[in-house]
């Protein structure tokens, strides 16, 4: 029996050669690389959930502006496993944006960029320009109320950049105006064109990992010269270099293992995010905003006077990608630890900071009251008489809703109270009202008490709908 497998496994090795193909996971890489190379790994695995994940979704996605968002209801709801691969590909792309960061900010603090891996730095900066990418075309896949104005709102931004802004918004949208069109052409890119350049650039990006190694981790007063570098870095190997597979990779797979595991149970326990009512371009007092990844750059825009915004809009990223792709053209040699690169250190931990902060301001957006908010209407309140709907309109005529969000309707000086009872109980939510509290006024004296009945009666019934899946197979239809 093992003869017989044994030969069949020389016959197939000899024809297709897959030990060939599998030769470069034994290539010899320097042995106190530890965890800190993990992450270019993890980044890898990330972008196979998001193809995985992203193909099963597509079996199910039509992407007609007429049947996207059913046809997402319908993955959502009925869809065997449906929320659960929606989770996977909202969480998996995450976990790709983190892990790129993470591995950039690695490979940039130890010098890896040095002579010889110029090129190696430089395909990754284009592929966290094509993560990035994803994550803008795959929002609108989504195709409801915030998806679609998130592009709108890009589009308007990107009409007013200098002289190109009419054409790029045009290039956007596909047209005038969202529509079917914008779907396709969004659908296109996300699913052949972004995909098939990432596949490629990947492919190079790994192979220049194995022309020129991993780099060995820096040491202070060993700089990079040009001349000696590749004999050294040979030498090294040969003293104390391990094959990738099997002596060195087991951190990458425990790492990558702890990824998909994390993703996994995101997808399960917390869901995809919840889908926004259908686009309605009659609906003005949307609240659009991107995810989480894109979601600072979009507060940055908002911060920065309307003067600049449009220069500033197109500038800043290609300045920002321009730089990143020179660093290893100006700097290629020299010390590469950052502990003799202080300002190496202080780049990441302002970009990380600036970035930080940035997606906080984005998340409250606190810079103003929404003074234009309209009456929420009576699918939102759920109730056309009675002191929830009595609540509801005060909620209005009292100016919460300037500050407060309910289903995306509002403002955002203060908390989204969509799900408010669940996490207030009554006499919090009369305590906050009649005291007020940071940026909130106290509402004590100018309510009577029926009227402050009647907002907590509204308040309490803000919370999370019980969802299909949640309810056992039988509850589906
Ligand atoms: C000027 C803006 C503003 C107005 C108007 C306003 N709020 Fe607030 N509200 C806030 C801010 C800001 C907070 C957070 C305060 C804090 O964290 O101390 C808050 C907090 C709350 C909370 C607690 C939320 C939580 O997650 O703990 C409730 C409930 C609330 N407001 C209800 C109301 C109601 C009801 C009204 C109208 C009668 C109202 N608010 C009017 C700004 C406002």
């Amino acid at each position: 029996m093992k003869q017989l497998f044994k030969s069949i496994w020389v016959w197939l090795d000899d024809r297709i050669g897959i030990s060939v193909l599998l030769k470069p996971m034994k290539h010899i890489a320097p042995q106190d690389a530890k965890w800190w190379y993990v992450f270019g790994t993890a980044t890898l695995i990330a972008f196979i959930v998001q193809v995985a994940s992203g193909v099963a979704l597509a079996f199910s996605f039509i992407p007609s502006s007429s049947q996207a968002y059913e046809t997402l209801v319908f993955i959502t709801n009925d869809a065997p496993f449906g929320s659960f691969l929606r989770g996977l590909h909202y969480y998996g792309a995450s976990a790709m944006v983190l892990m790129v960061g993470a591995h950039m900010a690695q490979t940039f603090l130890f010098g890896a960029y040095k002579f010889p891996r110029e090129m190696t730095w430089t395909t990754g900066v284009l592929l966290l320009g094509f993560t990035l990418a994803m994550g803008f075309t795959g929002q609108l896949l989504r195709w409801d109320q915030t998806a679609a104005w998130s592009v709108v709102v890009a589009a308007e931004q990107a009409g007013r950049v200098p002289l190109i802004g009419p054409w790029l918004a045009h290039f956007i949208l596909g047209g005038n105006t969202i529509g079917g069109a914008t779907l396709s052409r969004f659908f296109a890119i996300h699913v052949f064109v972004l995909p098939a350049v990432m596949f490629g650039f990947i492919g190079l990006h790994l192979w220049l990992v194995l022309r020129h190694g991993i780099s060995e981790p820096p040491t202070a007063g060993k700089p990079v010269n040009p001349e000696t570098y590749r004999r050294e870095y040979d030498e090294l190997l040969k003293k104390s270099g391990r094959p990738f597979w099997p002596d060195l990779a087991w951190r990458d797979v425990i790492v990558c293992t702890g990824l998909i595991v994390a993703i996994a149970l995101l997808a399960h326990f917390i869901g995809p995010p919840a889908l926004d009512k259908p686009p309605d371009p009659s609906v003005l007092d949307a609240d659009p905003r991107p995810d989480w990844y894109l979601l600072w750059y979009f507060a940055l825009l908002a911060l920065i006077p309307n003067r600049i915004e449009g220069y500033f809009m197109i500038l800043g990223p290609v300045l920002i990608g321009l730089l990143l792709l020179i660093i290893p053209v100006l700097n290629h040699k020299g010390e590469r630890a950052a502990s003799r690169r202080p300002w190496a250190i202080a780049v990441v931990c302002l970009s990380v900071i600036m970035i930080g902060s940035l997606w906080i301001e984005g998340q409250q957006s606190p810079w103003s009251p929404n003074f234009q908010a309209l009456p929420l209407t009576e699918k939102v309140i759920g109730a056309t008489s009675g002191p929830v709907f009595e609540g509801a309109l005060l909620f209005h005529d009292k100016a919460c809703l300037n500050c407060h969000l309910i289903q995306g309707h509002g403002g955002r000086r203060g908390p989204d109270l969509t799900y408010i009872a669940d996490k207030l109980t009554h006499d919090n939510m009369v305590i906050r009202i009649v005291n007020g509290g940071n940026n909130m006024p106290a509402f004590g004296s100018s309510l009577k008490p029926q009227e402050l009945d009647a907002l907590v009666a509204f308040l309490e019934s803000c919370k999370r709908p019980i969802r299909p899946q949640d309810q056992g197979p039988m509850a589906r239809k």
